[in-house]
């Protein structure tokens, strides 16, 4: 289908920052990315000039939270190009979110497509420095206006593209970590592994209390046991133990991340031995104790790969690695961002051209 591109004039043009300058998801480009669906039926896929909505006050997903997205990011390459990471993981998701929250699929070649064509309008956005990337925000939100407890009829499915620097305001260096003490984040048969808004408000309270106490990140917990670690806020989790990897399995209640089934995949052909696999979090503080868990670390989109140096659990702090970055995340560091920033050859055939 084709695309209709309606651009910007010269006056609408948005100043730039410098790289330097960038933080996460601040700053946003000159076009978006705007599908409407009405009448069981997606209509013109069009870009347009980056613009707010006007939304009627009573539309569902004001009310009940029906709505998804997916979090993505752009590299340029030292040829000049600029190319995504593994997009079609990412289609295939929201599909799945989707079906979850009972919203229409979009085709996934569309999906690609409008993404592709939108960086090409925006390429100028995209920031060079190390650390920094465009981030892509493809959203789908009900817009039916009324107070009924349905799935709506009608939806918008967008896509937004933002500069960004780190997620954590340090970057690549270990953060700390809160394990939540009063609140889950899902539960088994919920809608734990849909990327959908309502998994991440349910962080929020936890995180104002770890935030309250110094720590940045909260590691939640499952809700049946209250012992088994599932994932961080917005993004997975790994434990280094004894050079070996370890991550929560994918059992429903955590986001199927693609950053960690990417780390996971590096790890195995780099010859790591991965484990995917409960984890009490008595037993990982207790590794720490013993110098067994050596390092630990959040993935995700946003996060890339960030080294974890505390963790407070029960009121106790449990430091790894005195605070500096280990060798297995660090050599997964280096490996993974070599490989989306095209410095790295890619056998994996996880970058895709843009231009
Ligand atoms: C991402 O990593 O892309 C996410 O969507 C997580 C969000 C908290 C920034």
């Amino acid at each position: 289908m084709a695309i209709e591109i309606q651009l910007c004039t010269k006056e609408q043009r948005k100043k730039k920052l410098a790289d330097s300058e960038l933080v996460f998801g601040k700053k946003f480009t000159d076009h978006m990315f705007l599908m409407k669906y009405k009448n069981n039926e997606w209509g013109t896929p069009r870009i347009v000039p980056y613009q707010s909505f006007q939304l009627d006050p009573a539309c569902a997903v004001l009310h009940y939270s029906q709505e998804i997205f997916e979090g993505m990011k752009a590299f340029p390459h030292p040829d000049g190009s600029v190319n995504l990471f593994r997009p079609f993981e990412n289609a295939a998701r929201f599909n799945l979110s989707a079906e979850r929250m009972c919203m229409p699929q979009v085709n996934e070649d569309l999906f690609v497509k409008a993404i592709v064509e939108l960086i090409r309008v925006d390429k100028d956005w995209v920031p060079h420095s190390s650390q920094t990337a465009l981030y892509i925000r493809p959203t789908m939100i009900a817009t039916e206006k009324f107070l009924g407890l349905r799935a709506s009829s009608e939806f918008y499915f967008y896509v937004i593209l933002s500069p960004v620097g780190p997620f954590f305001k340090e970057g690549f260096k270990p953060t700390k970590a809160y394990v939540a003490s009063q609140n889950v984040r899902a539960t088994p048969d919920g809608t734990g592994e849909a990327k959908t808004g309502g998994n991440y408000a349910a962080t929020l309270h936890e995180t104002c209390i770890a935030k309250n106490k110094g720590y940045p990140q909260v590691i939640w917990l499952d809700a049946i046991h209250r012992k088994f670690v599932e994932e961080a806020s917005g993004m997975n989790i790994m434990f280094i133990i004894e050079d070996e990897i370890y991550t929560p399995p994918l059992e429903g209640t955590i986001l199927k991340g693609i950053t960690r089934k990417s780390v996971l995949e590096l790890a195995q052909e780099l010859g790591y031995t991965v484990h995917e696999e409960k984890i009490e979090i008595n037993e990982i503080v207790d590794q720490i104790d013993k110098g067994q868990c050596t390092e630990a670390f959040f993935v995700g989109t946003a996060a890339s790969i960030t080294p974890i140096g505390q963790i407070l659990y029960n009121d106790r702090e449990y430091i790894i690695n005195n605070l500096n970055v280990g060798k297995i995340t660090q050599n997964l560091y280096d490996k993974l961002v070599g490989i989306q920033t095209g410095k790295i050859d890619d056998k994996f055939n996880w970058t895709y051209r843009v231009d």
